[in-house]
């Protein structure tokens, strides 16, 4: 079967687009981007797209006269460039519904908490100050609402009592950069469906184990 082809929309640092681009490179991997969106220019993943040969293009929200003009512009890049998926990895602009609804059930995020927990912004700040015991991370299709959606993959951490934001944000990242690709793969490879809003994976297993936190002493 031909490859799922991607676009990944970011505005940034791009780690999640690295993690997506090394699977990419691997062997048997279902999927392969093809086109790399920025809204702002000059970003270090936009520098990670070009080293691996991938098609670019930079379309600053600032040159629209509104949200639907650029939305209008990112759409036709993307079909232009036969995506299939679209992936959010740091995109940092909200959608409109009628972005969202053009691609249903092919759009999905990555966002840095254990969904439907710690929606918006701050998130590791919050997770320390409301004093959680674990956090994580969460892939999940795209719905009007922020952060919400049905959720495909989550990965769980500790916090631990002597974290800040930077240090839990890091033990977090990790784990996105395992999931995102996990997510894109079981998509590819046809194993998702949506029932009720909910995502059903076939042929796959969840922990046997409940974690504790703090552990027994
Ligand atoms: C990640 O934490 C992701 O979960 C959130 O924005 C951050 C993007 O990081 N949506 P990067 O640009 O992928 O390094």
């Amino acid at each position: 079967m031909a490859p799922l082809k991607l676009g990944v929309l970011i505005s940034g640092r791009g780690s999640n687009l690295q993690a997506l681009i090394d699977a990419c490179t691997e062997p048997g991997f279902p999927a392969r981007i093809a086109l790399v969106i920025s809204n702002v220019a000059g970003v270090v993943g936009l520098d990670r797209a070009v080293r691996a040969g991938i098609p670019t293009v930079v379309i600053d929200h600032k040159a629209f006269a509104g949200r639907p003009a650029f939305e209008e512009a990112l759409h036709a890049a993307l079909t232009d460039a036969g995506v299939e998926l679209v992936c959010l990895a740091g995109f940092m602009r909200l959608l409109t519904d009628t972005f969202v609804g053009r691609w249903h059930d092919r759009l999905i995020n990555i966002h840095p908490s254990l969904l439907p927990a710690f929606r918006g912004l701050h998130i590791h700040e919050r997770v320390i100050e409301y004093g959680a015991r674990f956090s994580g991370c969460t892939v999940h299709f795209v719905r009007p609402a922020m952060d919400d959606g049905p959720i495909i993959a989550q990965a769980a951490v500790p916090v631990h009592s002597d974290d800040d934001a930077d240090r839990l944000a890091a033990r977090v990242l990790a784990e996105e950069h395992r999931i995102y690709p996990l997510a894109v793969r079981l998509i590819a490879e046809g194993r998702l469906q949506i029932e009720d809003e909910r995502v059903i994976v076939q042929n796959a297993r969840a922990p046997a184990e409940a974690l504790l936190n703090p552990q027994p002493a």
